[in-house]
């Protein structure tokens, strides 16, 4: 049977005290509750109940072997559900949290293995978005969140894409306008001996090493052959994938400009439509059937934050293939790309 799920909107400066409280109670008894957090859109569910865990993968479609992470919005939570925390950890969520960072410890027996997929170890994460942490503290502490997108299509950063998605099969909707960040955090392993990076997110390898020394990044995230699996079960499937066919080409920017120019009109001549991701700096340099812009070169900010969004407005649209440019910026192009790449099934032509 499908519901509608209520739809609220506060912002983290006019908080509405009233929605948090029920939406609290709606996570006790075993609801689910979507969410805005710094980094993308959560589906939060209680973390320490495993129907509500299993309630969690049905409405997103997820196989249940892809744990989820657990969001706590008070530093003194963390120690009821891990159980080592090793004193590199301490000192990185000292420098970052709360923020876009998820840390993997070992688990202590009251976090369920329906919450975890399984896994003797749970993801945490303390968010900095402050309706995502009274949320947090009004559902009792431990909120599991997997961003709030049904699963395979790209993670939601407005209230809207959870409502295309989700809208019919949960309890509430939070909508705490777009995401400031736009892509999902930074998970850092600390079961390893060394520091590992499982995702890349806004905090990059360069600014952990820079806190910590010696950090690794999972060599399945960047080698694509079958044996070499990433460490995060999430990161294996083929995610945040739009409708159309997605080919990145990378090169410089004239060269890239006349191959994708060239492959347009070699479509057109096919009876085939194209899209293109530009930046605002190449988007008139294009002819084709539909040019979205992601942002300026210059901003890496906001080529993060509109990433999921483009991917979404090309399955609206009726495009057979889509190109995009490359974007290898300073701090979150490891980010940015690994997400890109997986939308395009790591299909990248060097030009
Ligand atoms: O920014 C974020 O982290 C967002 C917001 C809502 O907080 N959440 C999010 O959750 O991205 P989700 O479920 O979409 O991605 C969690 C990733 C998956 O790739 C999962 O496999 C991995 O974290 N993960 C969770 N627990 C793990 C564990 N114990 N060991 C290894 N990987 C784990
Ligand atoms: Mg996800």
């Amino acid at each position: 049977m499908s519901k509608k799920a209520e739809i609220v909107a506060m912002t983290e400066s006019e908080l509405n005290q009233e929605a948090l409280i029920r939406a609290g109670e709606i996570l006790k008894n075993g609801g689910l509750v979507a969410f805005p957090t710094e980094t993308v859109y959560g589906l939060g569910g209680d973390a320490l109940n495993p129907e509500s865990s299993m309630k969690i993968y049905a409405a997103k479609g997820r196989p249940s072997d892809n744990p989820l992470i657990v969001h706590i919005a008070r530093m003194e939570d963390l120690k009821k559900i891990v159980k080592n925390i090793p004193a590199k950890a301490m000192v990185l969520a000292e420098k970052y949290w709360p923020g876009p960072l998820t840390m993997i410890f070992e688990k202590s027996e009251i976090v369920p293995m329906e919450t975890t997929g399984g896994l003797n170890s749970v993801a945490v994460r303390y968010p900095s978005d402050r309706i995502a942490q009274e949320l947090i503290l009004a559902g009792g502490g431990y909120v599991a969140a997997p961003s709030a997108n049904t699963s395979g299509r790209p993670s939601p950063t407005t209230a809207a894409h959870v409502e295309e998605d989700l809208g019919s099969t949960i309890d509430m909707i939070i909508d705490g306008g777009s995401v400031g960040i736009g892509l999902e955090s930074t998970i850092v392993d600390f079961t390893e001996e060394v520091p590992l990076v499982l995702r890349p997110g806004y905090i990059s390898l360069e600014m952990l090493q820079e806190t910590l020394g010696e950090v690794r990044m999972d060599r399945g995230l960047l080698i694509t052959d079958e044996k070499t699996r990433p460490k995060a079960p999430g990161m294996k499937y083929r995610h945040y994938a739009p409708k159309a066919d997605l080919t990145i080409i990378e090169g410089d920017e004239e060269c890239v400009v006349k191959e994708i120019n060239k492959r347009a009109e070699q479509n057109a001549r096919d009876g085939k439509k194209t899209g293109i991701i530009a930046t605002s700096e190449t988007a008139s340099l294009y002819h084709c059937d539909s040019i979205k812009v992601i942002g300026s070169r210059m901003e890496e900010e906001t080529i993060a934050k509109h990433l999921y969004e483009v991917l979404r407005s090309f399955d609206d649209e009726d495009v057979d293939v889509i190109y995009s440019e490359a974007f290898y910026t300073p701090q979150m192009g490891q980010a940015i790309m690994n997400r890109l790449l997986k939308a395009a099934g790591h299909h990248i032509i060097q030009v």
